[in-house]
């Protein structure tokens, strides 16, 4: 049997820093305000002719650099994404698949709010195990301020721009393996967090966006208790089915949302302060990119090692949520 190794991990920030004080101009709010409820100082902000896709290649590329593995032996790109280029298709990943110089192989995007990153490392892993596919390019990539109202002071201080990719390969070998990944999904939370307008439940002739309602709307403090009680449950669940105890994490990577809701879950599974990663205060809630990009963030600092176990664990809308059991492998 293959087993679906974690080989790479690359990420892309856009240069463009947003930063409180600036979003306190644009609303009433101010960095004080910001800071103690989300923990966030800054986000990055893509420039207006940088695409989604755009994001995801520069992070491809550098994942790619990084794994040992040829372009040419890719055989699935899977984007997860809610701002893609193009809001039916084509498919964001089948633009970086172009962008990438790669003709023939399958290419789509998944829709799972910021736990898409745990919901395409799923569909790696189950493809790669059943020997379908060798090498697959995952990608979290994501425009949210194309979609983010900033007029609502209670979402447009959250969100950032970014991207992270990771290859996943077949191994024979079972220690370098992913252990086990769970996903779940709760739709009677879906108006928890939404862009009510613009999609066949509410067709609008309006090309403008604000007047169609295209931007994010979310109930803020819903969705953060809600969060906190599904990240933790998740974690407990995934670690007591695997007899792995939170002492063998290396690293906890959970979804960058707020730097509370962070707190609280890794409070109550008892997490050291080392064991998580935290990238909130310099990047903002970037959605399905958040944990590749975290992910990369530990890499490029030369605290990710080989064999070390990750624990990555993700909620958005949806709801969904997920957790994973990752050793980090890359090809000695
Ligand atoms: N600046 C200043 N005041 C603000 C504000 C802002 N940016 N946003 C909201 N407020 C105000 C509210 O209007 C409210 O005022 P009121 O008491 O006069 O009515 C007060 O602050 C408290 O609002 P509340 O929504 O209860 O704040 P909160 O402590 O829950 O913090 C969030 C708001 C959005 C930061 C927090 O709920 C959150 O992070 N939720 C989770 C969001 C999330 O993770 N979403 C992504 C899921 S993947």
């Amino acid at each position: 049997m293959a087993y679906a190794a974690f080989r790479s991990i690359g990420a892309y920030v856009p240069s463009k820093i947003l930063t409180n004080a600036e979003l306190a101009v644009m609303v009433d709010t101010s960095d004080e305000w910001i800071t103690k409820r989300t923990g966030i100082k800054e986000r990055r902000i893509s420039a207006k002719n940088e695409t989604t896709s755009d994001m995801g290649v520069k992070a491809a590329k550098k994942a790619i650099e990084r794994s040992g593995v040829d372009v040419g032996e890719i055989d699935m790109i899977i984007c997860a994404t809610i701002s893609p280029d193009y809001f039916c298709m084509p498919s964001t990943a089948t633009i970086i698949s172009n962008k990438l110089g790669l003709a023939n192989v399958t290419a789509f995007d998944i829709s799972a709010a910021c736990t898409g990153f745990v919901y395409i490392l799923s569909i790696a892993k189950a493809f790669i195990e059943s020997g379908m596919k060798k090498n697959i390019l995952i990608i979290g990539a994501e425009k949210l301020s194309a979609i983010t109202d900033y007029t609502d002071r209670g979402t447009c201080i959250l969100f950032g721009d970014g991207a992270g990719a990771a290859i996943i390969s077949a191994t024979d070998n079972k220690e370098e393996a992913i252990i086990d990944i769970h996903t779940g999904a709760d739709g009677t939370f879906a108006d928890l967090l939404m862009t009510p307008n613009g999609g066949s439940g509410s067709m609008h002739d309006s090309l403008d966006r604000e007047a169609a309602g295209c931007f994010m709307q979310m109930k803020g403090n819903e969705t953060f208790k809600v969060a906190v009680r599904t990240l933790t449950k998740d974690v407990i669940e995934i670690l007591q089915e695997n007899k792995i105890d939170s002492s063998d994490v290396k690293h906890f990577i959970p979804h960058q949302a707020n730097l509370r809701i962070i707190k609280a879950v890794g409070d109550a599974l008892k997490f050291k302060d080392d064991q998580v990663v935290l990238t909130v205060a310099k990047f903002g809630n970037t959605s399905g990119a958040s944990i590749p990009m975290a992910i990369n963030d530990i890499y490029e600092e030369g605290k990710l090692k080989y064999g070390e176990l990750m624990l990555l664990d993700a909620f958005g809308g949806g709801l969904t949520w997920g957790s994973a059991l990752v050793p980090f492998s890359p090809l000695k």
